[in-house]
Protein backbone atom coordinates (compact mmCIF):
# COMPACT_ATOMS: atom_id res chain seq x y z
CA UNK A 1 0.00 0.00 0.00
CA UNK A 2 2.95 2.75 1.06
CA UNK A 3 4.89 1.49 -2.16
CA UNK A 4 1.84 2.22 -4.64
CA UNK A 5 1.29 5.28 -2.93
CA UNK A 6 5.09 6.21 -3.33
CA UNK A 7 4.81 5.25 -6.73
CA UNK A 8 1.82 7.10 -7.80
CA UNK A 9 3.83 10.47 -5.64
CA UNK A 10 6.75 10.00 -8.15
CA UNK A 11 4.65 9.48 -11.04
CA UNK A 12 2.66 12.73 -10.26
CA UNK A 13 5.98 14.78 -9.45
CA UNK A 14 7.73 13.15 -12.98
CA UNK A 15 6.47 16.49 -15.01
CA UNK A 16 8.12 18.71 -12.57
CA UNK A 17 11.02 17.04 -12.50
CA UNK A 18 11.74 16.92 -15.81
CA UNK A 19 10.94 20.96 -15.83
CA UNK A 20 13.17 21.24 -13.68
CA UNK A 21 15.83 19.21 -15.05
CA UNK A 22 15.16 21.40 -18.13
CA UNK A 23 15.33 24.68 -16.50
CA UNK A 24 18.86 23.42 -15.18
CA UNK A 25 20.19 22.37 -18.09
CA UNK A 26 19.39 25.75 -20.40
CA UNK A 27 20.55 27.65 -17.52
CA UNK A 28 24.08 26.00 -18.61
CA UNK A 29 23.10 25.92 -21.68
CA UNK A 30 23.10 22.31 -22.50
CA UNK A 31 20.08 21.86 -23.41
CA UNK A 32 19.13 24.80 -26.43
CA UNK A 33 23.10 24.04 -27.89
CA UNK A 34 23.36 20.08 -27.22
CA UNK A 35 19.86 18.75 -27.21
CA UNK A 36 17.06 20.90 -28.68
CA UNK A 37 18.43 21.61 -31.71
CA UNK A 38 18.72 17.67 -32.50
CA UNK A 39 15.59 17.06 -31.55
CA UNK A 40 13.02 16.89 -34.41
CA UNK A 41 9.12 17.36 -33.53
CA UNK A 42 6.10 16.36 -36.05
CA UNK A 43 3.35 18.95 -36.19
CA UNK A 44 -0.07 17.81 -37.70
CA UNK A 45 -2.38 20.50 -39.34
CA UNK A 46 -5.60 20.16 -41.12
CA UNK A 47 -6.78 23.00 -43.80
CA UNK A 48 -9.93 23.09 -44.22
CA UNK A 49 -10.61 24.40 -47.70
CA UNK A 50 -14.14 25.57 -49.10
CA UNK A 51 -14.81 23.85 -52.42
CA UNK A 52 -12.33 21.53 -52.08
CA UNK A 53 -12.76 18.68 -54.85
CA UNK A 54 -13.69 15.49 -53.80
CA UNK A 55 -10.57 14.15 -55.15
CA UNK A 56 -8.32 16.03 -53.58
CA UNK A 57 -10.16 15.39 -49.63
CA UNK A 58 -7.27 14.21 -47.17
CA UNK A 59 -4.25 15.17 -49.23
CA UNK A 60 -1.40 14.87 -46.95
CA UNK A 61 1.24 17.22 -47.80
CA UNK A 62 4.44 16.81 -46.03
CA UNK A 63 6.69 20.75 -45.05
CA UNK A 64 9.95 20.27 -44.38
CA UNK A 65 11.88 23.50 -44.12
CA UNK A 66 15.90 25.57 -43.52
CA UNK A 67 18.13 22.13 -43.74
CA UNK A 68 21.03 24.31 -43.67
CA UNK A 69 23.28 21.27 -44.65
CA UNK A 70 27.20 22.08 -43.68
CA UNK A 71 29.82 19.27 -42.35
CA UNK A 72 28.58 19.03 -38.48
CA UNK A 73 25.30 18.00 -39.39
CA UNK A 74 25.28 14.52 -38.58
CA UNK A 75 24.28 11.40 -40.87
CA UNK A 76 22.02 10.64 -38.13
CA UNK A 77 19.77 13.68 -37.85
CA UNK A 78 19.28 13.49 -41.93
CA UNK A 79 18.41 9.68 -40.88
CA UNK A 80 15.86 10.55 -38.52
CA UNK A 81 14.43 13.26 -40.75
CA UNK A 82 13.89 11.00 -43.71
CA UNK A 83 12.11 8.64 -41.26
CA UNK A 84 9.88 10.83 -39.91
CA UNK A 85 8.89 12.13 -43.12
CA UNK A 86 8.64 8.64 -44.41
CA UNK A 87 6.31 8.01 -41.35
CA UNK A 88 3.45 10.38 -42.69
CA UNK A 89 3.44 9.22 -45.66
CA UNK A 90 2.45 12.40 -47.68
CA UNK A 91 1.53 12.23 -51.17
CA UNK A 92 3.14 15.53 -51.88
CA UNK A 93 7.03 16.99 -50.48
CA UNK A 94 7.65 20.59 -50.09
CA UNK A 95 11.02 21.95 -49.56
CA UNK A 96 10.62 25.44 -48.43
CA UNK A 97 14.24 27.08 -48.34
CA UNK A 98 17.46 27.33 -47.28
CA UNK A 99 19.05 23.86 -48.06
CA UNK A 100 23.24 25.69 -47.30
CA UNK A 101 24.73 27.65 -45.13
CA UNK A 102 25.93 31.35 -46.62
CA UNK A 103 26.01 29.92 -49.56
CA UNK A 104 28.58 27.70 -49.68
CA UNK A 105 28.77 24.41 -51.41
CA UNK A 106 30.77 22.19 -48.63
CA UNK A 107 28.54 19.28 -48.48
CA UNK A 108 26.61 19.02 -51.72
CA UNK A 109 27.08 15.43 -52.31
CA UNK A 110 25.58 14.62 -49.31
CA UNK A 111 22.77 16.88 -49.72
CA UNK A 112 22.19 15.50 -53.18
CA UNK A 113 22.04 12.11 -51.77
CA UNK A 114 19.72 13.09 -49.17
CA UNK A 115 17.30 14.53 -51.27
CA UNK A 116 17.73 11.97 -53.84
CA UNK A 117 16.57 9.56 -51.63
CA UNK A 118 12.57 11.63 -50.64
CA UNK A 119 10.33 11.12 -52.88
CA UNK A 120 5.83 11.33 -53.30
CA UNK A 121 3.46 9.69 -55.41
CA UNK A 122 2.95 13.20 -56.86
CA UNK A 123 6.12 14.88 -56.57
CA UNK A 124 8.43 17.05 -54.18
CA UNK A 125 9.21 20.41 -55.09
CA UNK A 126 11.02 22.97 -53.84
CA UNK A 127 11.85 26.71 -53.67
CA UNK A 128 15.36 29.17 -52.80
CA UNK A 129 15.96 30.38 -49.60
CA UNK A 130 18.64 33.57 -49.03
CA UNK A 131 21.41 30.62 -48.38
CA UNK A 132 20.86 29.43 -51.75
CA UNK A 133 21.83 32.23 -54.22
CA UNK A 134 25.55 32.48 -55.49
CA UNK A 135 26.17 34.75 -52.66
CA UNK A 136 24.68 34.85 -48.93
CA UNK A 137 21.34 37.84 -49.13
CA UNK A 138 20.63 39.41 -45.56
CA UNK A 139 20.06 42.34 -43.45
CA UNK A 140 23.34 44.68 -43.43
CA UNK A 141 24.14 47.52 -40.91
CA UNK A 142 21.81 50.17 -42.64
CA UNK A 143 18.74 47.60 -42.44
CA UNK A 144 18.95 46.89 -46.09
CA UNK A 145 18.93 43.67 -48.03
CA UNK A 146 22.03 43.07 -49.34
CA UNK A 147 24.94 40.94 -50.02
CA UNK A 148 26.73 39.64 -47.36
CA UNK A 149 30.34 37.81 -46.23
CA UNK A 150 29.79 34.38 -45.11
CA UNK A 151 31.17 35.22 -41.45
CA UNK A 152 27.89 36.51 -40.49
CA UNK A 153 27.81 33.63 -38.48
CA UNK A 154 30.84 33.79 -36.17
CA UNK A 155 30.09 34.00 -32.54
CA UNK A 156 31.40 37.65 -32.38
CA UNK A 157 28.99 38.94 -34.79
CA UNK A 158 26.23 36.64 -32.89
CA UNK A 159 26.65 38.40 -29.64
CA UNK A 160 27.24 41.77 -31.37
CA UNK A 161 23.57 41.43 -32.67
CA UNK A 162 22.61 41.44 -28.66
CA UNK A 163 23.26 44.91 -28.40
CA UNK A 164 22.78 46.22 -31.60
CA UNK A 165 19.39 47.70 -32.75
CA UNK A 166 18.47 46.87 -36.59
CA UNK A 167 15.31 48.37 -38.11
CA UNK A 168 14.16 47.37 -41.49
CA UNK A 169 14.60 49.75 -43.98
CA UNK A 170 13.02 47.47 -46.80
CA UNK A 171 14.94 47.97 -49.18
CA UNK A 172 16.71 45.48 -51.65
CA UNK A 173 20.31 46.88 -52.56
CA UNK A 174 21.66 46.65 -56.33
CA UNK A 175 24.04 43.84 -55.14
CA UNK A 176 21.01 42.11 -53.84
CA UNK A 177 19.40 42.19 -56.60
CA UNK A 178 22.10 41.06 -58.78
CA UNK A 179 22.70 37.47 -57.42
CA UNK A 180 21.28 34.51 -59.39
CA UNK A 181 20.36 30.89 -57.62
CA UNK A 182 23.56 28.89 -56.96
CA UNK A 183 24.37 26.83 -60.13
CA UNK A 184 25.77 24.07 -58.48
CA UNK A 185 22.81 23.24 -56.04
CA UNK A 186 20.49 23.78 -58.61
CA UNK A 187 22.72 21.01 -60.50
CA UNK A 188 22.13 18.61 -57.92
CA UNK A 189 18.67 19.03 -57.49
CA UNK A 190 18.61 17.94 -60.93
CA UNK A 191 19.76 14.37 -60.11
CA UNK A 192 16.36 13.97 -57.13
CA UNK A 193 12.52 14.46 -57.44
CA UNK A 194 12.91 17.66 -56.45
CA UNK A 195 11.03 20.57 -58.94
CA UNK A 196 12.75 23.84 -58.15
CA UNK A 197 9.70 26.38 -58.92
CA UNK A 198 10.85 29.95 -59.81
CA UNK A 199 8.29 32.13 -59.71
CA UNK A 200 6.12 29.40 -61.84
CA UNK A 201 3.16 27.61 -61.24
CA UNK A 202 2.16 23.86 -61.85
CA UNK A 203 -1.07 22.16 -62.33
CA UNK A 204 -0.45 18.84 -60.64
CA UNK A 205 -2.94 16.20 -61.73
CA UNK A 206 -3.75 14.20 -58.40
CA UNK A 207 -7.06 11.27 -59.36
CA UNK A 208 -9.12 13.37 -60.97
CA UNK A 209 -8.41 16.64 -59.79
CA UNK A 210 -6.00 19.05 -59.69
CA UNK A 211 -3.85 21.30 -57.46
CA UNK A 212 -1.86 24.41 -58.31
CA UNK A 213 1.34 24.55 -56.71
CA UNK A 214 3.24 28.09 -57.05
CA UNK A 215 6.80 28.78 -56.13
CA UNK A 216 8.42 31.82 -55.66
CA UNK A 217 11.62 33.37 -55.24
CA UNK A 218 13.72 34.90 -52.39
CA UNK A 219 11.47 38.24 -51.06
CA UNK A 220 14.77 39.49 -49.75
CA UNK A 221 16.77 39.09 -52.84
CA UNK A 222 14.07 41.09 -54.65
CA UNK A 223 13.44 38.08 -57.29
CA UNK A 224 10.39 37.28 -56.36
CA UNK A 225 7.89 38.00 -59.06
CA UNK A 226 3.97 37.08 -58.41
CA UNK A 227 2.61 38.63 -61.17
CA UNK A 228 4.72 35.92 -63.16
CA UNK A 229 4.45 33.32 -60.81
CA UNK A 230 0.74 33.24 -60.82
CA UNK A 231 0.17 34.50 -64.63
CA UNK A 232 -0.54 30.39 -65.14
CA UNK A 233 -2.61 29.62 -61.77
CA UNK A 234 -6.06 27.88 -62.96
CA UNK A 235 -8.50 29.36 -60.57
CA UNK A 236 -11.15 26.41 -60.66
CA UNK A 237 -8.24 24.89 -58.69
CA UNK A 238 -7.03 24.95 -54.93
CA UNK A 239 -3.58 26.92 -54.96
CA UNK A 240 -0.70 25.86 -52.63
CA UNK A 241 2.03 28.39 -52.21
CA UNK A 242 5.69 27.46 -51.76
CA UNK A 243 8.19 31.05 -50.39
CA UNK A 244 11.06 30.86 -47.86
CA UNK A 245 10.55 33.58 -46.73
CA UNK A 246 6.93 34.73 -44.71
CA UNK A 247 7.52 38.75 -45.47
CA UNK A 248 6.66 37.66 -48.57
CA UNK A 249 2.93 37.04 -47.54
CA UNK A 250 1.12 40.70 -47.54
CA UNK A 251 2.67 40.88 -51.12
CA UNK A 252 0.76 37.97 -52.32
CA UNK A 253 -2.95 38.46 -50.90
CA UNK A 254 -4.48 39.72 -53.64
CA UNK A 255 -3.44 36.74 -55.55
CA UNK A 256 -5.48 33.44 -55.94
CA UNK A 257 -4.19 30.95 -53.69
CA UNK A 258 -5.64 29.20 -50.25
CA UNK A 259 -2.58 27.75 -48.37
CA UNK A 260 0.99 29.15 -48.33
CA UNK A 261 3.88 27.57 -46.43
CA UNK A 262 6.88 29.36 -45.58
CA UNK A 263 10.25 29.25 -43.52
CA UNK A 264 13.02 30.98 -42.87
CA UNK A 265 12.48 32.30 -39.15
CA UNK A 266 13.06 29.37 -37.44
CA UNK A 267 10.54 30.07 -35.00
CA UNK A 268 12.46 32.67 -33.28
CA UNK A 269 15.34 30.38 -33.17
CA UNK A 270 15.77 31.69 -29.56
CA UNK A 271 12.22 32.22 -28.90
CA UNK A 272 12.39 34.22 -25.63
CA UNK A 273 10.71 37.50 -24.94
CA UNK A 274 12.48 40.22 -26.44
CA UNK A 275 15.36 38.22 -27.70
CA UNK A 276 13.98 36.46 -30.75
CA UNK A 277 13.56 40.05 -32.65
CA UNK A 278 17.33 40.27 -32.24
CA UNK A 279 18.53 36.88 -34.26
CA UNK A 280 15.16 37.21 -36.59
CA UNK A 281 14.38 40.21 -38.49
CA UNK A 282 11.22 40.85 -39.83
CA UNK A 283 9.21 43.19 -41.65
CA UNK A 284 6.01 41.31 -39.50
CA UNK A 285 6.69 39.97 -36.45
CA UNK A 286 3.33 38.53 -36.60
CA UNK A 287 4.84 36.02 -38.98
CA UNK A 288 7.14 34.95 -36.83
CA UNK A 289 5.80 30.81 -36.38
CA UNK A 290 2.93 28.38 -36.58
CA UNK A 291 -0.78 29.00 -37.91
CA UNK A 292 -2.38 32.52 -39.45
CA UNK A 293 -5.25 32.73 -40.87
CA UNK A 294 -5.76 36.25 -42.80
CA UNK A 295 -8.41 36.81 -45.62
CA UNK A 296 -9.91 33.62 -45.87
CA UNK A 297 -6.21 31.71 -46.81
CA UNK A 298 -4.10 29.77 -44.42
CA UNK A 299 -0.17 30.22 -43.59
CA UNK A 300 1.88 28.18 -41.88
CA UNK A 301 5.31 29.58 -41.12
CA UNK A 302 7.73 26.43 -40.17
CA UNK A 303 10.14 26.71 -37.43
CA UNK A 304 12.35 24.38 -39.97
CA UNK A 305 15.10 21.74 -39.14
CA UNK A 306 18.47 23.01 -39.21
CA UNK A 307 20.61 26.34 -38.06
CA UNK A 308 23.43 28.04 -38.94
CA UNK A 309 23.87 29.20 -35.62
CA UNK A 310 24.39 25.71 -33.53
CA UNK A 311 21.33 26.09 -30.94
CA UNK A 312 17.70 26.49 -30.42
CA UNK A 313 15.88 27.26 -27.10
CA UNK A 314 11.87 27.00 -27.45
CA UNK A 315 11.34 26.59 -31.07
CA UNK A 316 12.14 23.37 -31.69
CA UNK A 317 13.26 21.40 -35.52
CA UNK A 318 9.83 20.56 -37.20
CA UNK A 319 8.03 18.40 -39.62
CA UNK A 320 4.81 19.59 -40.69
CA UNK A 321 1.99 17.12 -42.24
CA UNK A 322 -0.71 19.04 -43.46
CA UNK A 323 -4.01 17.89 -44.81
CA UNK A 324 -6.71 19.13 -47.06
CA UNK A 325 -10.39 19.07 -45.83
CA UNK A 326 -13.35 20.52 -47.20
FE1 LIG B 1 16.42 31.92 -44.63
Amino acid sequence: MKKNHRLNKFIINLPNFFWDLWCCLSIIGIWPRFIENKLVSKTFKRFKIPYLPKDLQGLKIAQFSDLHLHPQVSQRFLKKIKRKIESFQPDIIVFTGDFLCFSLSRDLMRLEQFFASLKAPYGCFAVLGNHDYNAFVSVNEKGEYDVLPSSTGSINKVLKRLWTNKILARRVTDHARAVKPHEELEKALKNTHFRLLKNESLLVPIKGSFINIIGLEEYSTGRHAPRLAFQTVDPHFPGLVIAHNPDIVPHLLNFSWDVILCGHTHGGQVNLPWLWKKFTLMENPYLKKGLICMQNKWIYVNRGIGSIMPFRWFSMPELLLLTLEA
